[in-house]
């Protein structure tokens, strides 16, 4: 051999052995399992999501989820949370994907991420950002080409941010999924999905592990899957799991089972029971898995909160919008508390991997601080500058959320009375046209409320020209199912007495802004002035003894509303419970200056307006009603 070609060998070899050093994450088929810098590996991992976490306890949940014997964490990107209007980019402060993934990285932790573009997770519209729905006829999670220009171009932002996080070049991520769950959707398209393998691909290099997650049923399978991405399944505890992973066997006749979302509990609706899995249960399902020799992400393992206007719904029959909670009943509470759930899962995971050494961090200190009085500040009608300092928009006839670009929340809509009404005449809605609350008032007098799926007629009186508003709530778009494009407002005409009503003025309000300007003022000699009912805004301050420790807040005898502490939205409170008190993170409170709280009640407020801070949460009433 000359010596040149002999040179090019040699290279060659000290090449492919500098390879077979370079990190490698693989399904091997042959032997049924991943691979891991060429070793055979499983994971048991546990999802968490950022956006349902405050940044400053990231690091506690995860280190509990290590200390539980994980060796993943399988974590969902919204692409609402980060992208709120086309083309503007969110990756700051809660919504800092790069320092929550080094975070994981340092805790020892691999992630599966999920980028979506849809993720579900009983997220708002499932993840995906309501101003595509500007474009009403958009076909949402196919490949109509407006739907993938907006894809594209937020993948484009996304992926190279991922990249560097891969196992492949020195990160902590092992696996991408892409789409999720697209088989329960009834477009089955496939160019689309084809187009989503093609641009992760481009976008994360040839070697990253691409993989999907269905349903385990052939149906949910047949069009989730596809050539190039491995498939997975999803299901909770049951009694054969052998059984269980059937279906993946039909689309993956080798390589590793995965069970991508093993349900350690369950989610709640607003108005239902609350959900609960046995312990005993969640564990047994998670060893006959791991004696399987399948790799197990537990979907929740730390669960979280729907802070501000990020719970979804679904849509079963009617409307179903999710809780503020999303404790899930899993093995971390929602406050992030190690519950008994945790510790059968741990001693599970100890008989299959060694577990870390050291104790389980505590649960973190909770404080009941008691009893705050509130005062009305104003009613929303008064504040119409306020909130909408723009004005409204004339339209002859009622637009939605989408069509006045309003994402989440409220719109006020405001006509007048064409004529007298001298006998009790119903306001009417046809019965979808409400989405998803309006809550309704006469010459500023309450009158009562319209809503989705319920009450779709009022009776009202009054004199010509009076001013007619309703006050409509977006109660968060639907995450699952067909039924994605899930418009917001006023979808049709409202009727009185059969006769169409006309001219409306249209107000978005834009409350989280007004609050967040200090609006309106807390005022400290808060007392209880008796106040009418109908949405209204209500503020009041307490003062800690000198510690910022966790709480819950209890709303005694108030309906339906929103509420804010020292400016952070806090999420929907309802007495429909389940639910009955909201989380309140420590990190959010001051031990040294008063807290101040703006409460945005819907409905009828208590005759004492108060607030009551609990050291524990109440989540399992359903229908409790304010006093009378
Ligand atoms: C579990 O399901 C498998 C496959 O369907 C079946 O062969 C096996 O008998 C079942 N085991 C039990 C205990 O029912
Ligand atoms: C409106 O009033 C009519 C006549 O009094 C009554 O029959 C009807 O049930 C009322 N409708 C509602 C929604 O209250
Ligand atoms: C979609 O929504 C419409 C009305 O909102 C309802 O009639 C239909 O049954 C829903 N379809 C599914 C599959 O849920
Ligand atoms: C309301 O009625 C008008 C007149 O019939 C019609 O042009 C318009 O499309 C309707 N709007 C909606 C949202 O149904
Ligand atoms: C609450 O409001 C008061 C008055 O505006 C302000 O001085 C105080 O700093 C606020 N508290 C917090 C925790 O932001
Ligand atoms: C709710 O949960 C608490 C704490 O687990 C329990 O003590 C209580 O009995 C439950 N209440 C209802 C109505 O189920």
């Amino acid at each position: 051999m000359s010596p040149a070609p002999r040179a090019l060998l040699l290279l060659l070899l000290l090449l492919l052995e500098a390879g077979a050093g370079a990190p490698s994450f693989q399904v091997d088929y042959a032997n049924n399992c991943f691979r891991k810098d060429g070793a055979p590996f499983r994971y048991v991992s546990g999802s968490i999501h950022y956006a349902r976490v405050p940044r400053p306890a990231w690091r506690d949940r995860l280190r509990k989820m290590y200390m539980s014997g994980l060796n993943a964490v399988q974590v969902y990107v919204p692409w609402n949370y980060h992208e709120p209007l086309p083309g503007v980019y969110d990756f700051s402060g809660d919504r800092d994907l790069g320092s929550f993934l080094e975070l994981t990285a340092e805790l020892g932790l691999l992630v599966i991420l999920r980028p979506g573009p849809y993720i579900c997770a009983e997220w708002e519209m499932g993840g995906l950002p309501a101003w595509l729905l500007w474009k009403p006829d958009i076909v949402l999670r196919s490949s109509d080409p407006d739907y993938l220009r907006a894809v594209d171009s937020w993948l484009g932002v996304l992926l190279p941010r991922v990249r560097p996080h891969l196992y492949q070049n020195g990160g902590n991520i092992i696996s991408v999924q892409v789409e999720n769950e697209y088989g329960s959707y009834a477009a089955c398209d496939y160019d689309y999905l084809r187009h989503l393998l093609a641009t992760f691909r481009a976008r994360l290099g040839p070697d990253v592990l691409l993989f999907t997650t269905d349903g385990n049923s052939p149906a949910e399978l047949r069009c989730g899957t596809l050539q190039g991405l491995y498939a997975t399944v999803d299901f909770g505890p049951g009694p054969n799991m052998t059984a269980a992973f059937a279906p993946q066997r039909l689309y993956e006749p080798q390589g590793p089972l995965v069970n991508s979302e093993y349900y350690t509990g369950w989610l709640d609706y607003w108005g239902e029971a609350h959900a609960g899995t046995d312990p005993a249960r969640v564990a047994r399902g998670l060893q006959d898995m791991l004696q399987l020799g399948a790799s197990v992400n537990m979907y929740m393992f730390q669960g979280g909160t729907n802070f501000g206007y990020w719970s979804g719904a679904d849509y079963k029959g009617r409307y179903q919008p999710v809780t503020t909670s999303y404790d899930y009943d899993a093995p971390l509470s929602e406050a992030g508390d190690p519950t008994e759930k945790l510790f059968a899962i741990r001693t599970v995971i100890g008989k299959f991997q060694p577990l870390p050494e050291g104790p389980m961090p505590p649960a973190t200190p909770k404080f009941a601080y008691g009893s705050v009085p509130l005062r009305q500040q104003a009613e929303v009608l008064e504040l119409l500058d306020v909130l909408c300092p723009a004005g409204p928009i004339r339209s002859p006839f009622p637009l939605t959320f989408e069509a006045v670009k309003q994402a989440h929340g409220f719109v006020l809509y405001r006509t007048r009375l064409p004529r007298d009404v001298w006998t009790p005449a119903p306001l009417s809605s046809p019965p979808t046209a409400v989405c998803d609350r309006a809550y309704v008032l006469l010459n500023g007098e309450y009158q009562g409320r319209l809503e989705r799926d319920g009450q779709a007629a009022l009776n009202l009186t009054g004199q010509a020209g009076a001013p007619l508003d309703l006050l409509v709530e977006n109660m968060g778009r639907i995450n699952f199912g067909t039924n994605a494009s899930d418009f917001k407002g006023l979808l049709q005409n409202l009727t009185l007495d059969s006769a169409l009503l006309s001219d409306w003025l249209i107000y978005p309000l834009d409350v989280d802004a007004a609050v967040a300007q200090g609006w309106p003022l807390p005022t400290p000699q808060a007392g209880g002035s008796r106040a009418r009912p109908g949405p209204a805004l209500y503020t009041g301050s307490f003062q800690t003894p000198g510690i910022a420790w966790d709480t819950f807040v209890k709303f005694p005898g108030w309906s339906k509303g929103q509420l804010w502490v020292n400016g952070f939205n806090l999420g929907r409170y309802w007495a429909r419970g389940p639910q009955q008190t909201l989380f309140v993170p420590g990190s959010l409170l001051s031990p040294s200056s008063p807290n101040n709280i703006t409460l945005l009640e819907l409905e009828r407020p208590p005759p004492r307006p108060l607030l009551l801070f609990l050291d524990r949460p109440i989540l399992n009433q359903t229908g409790a009603l304010p006093p009378p």
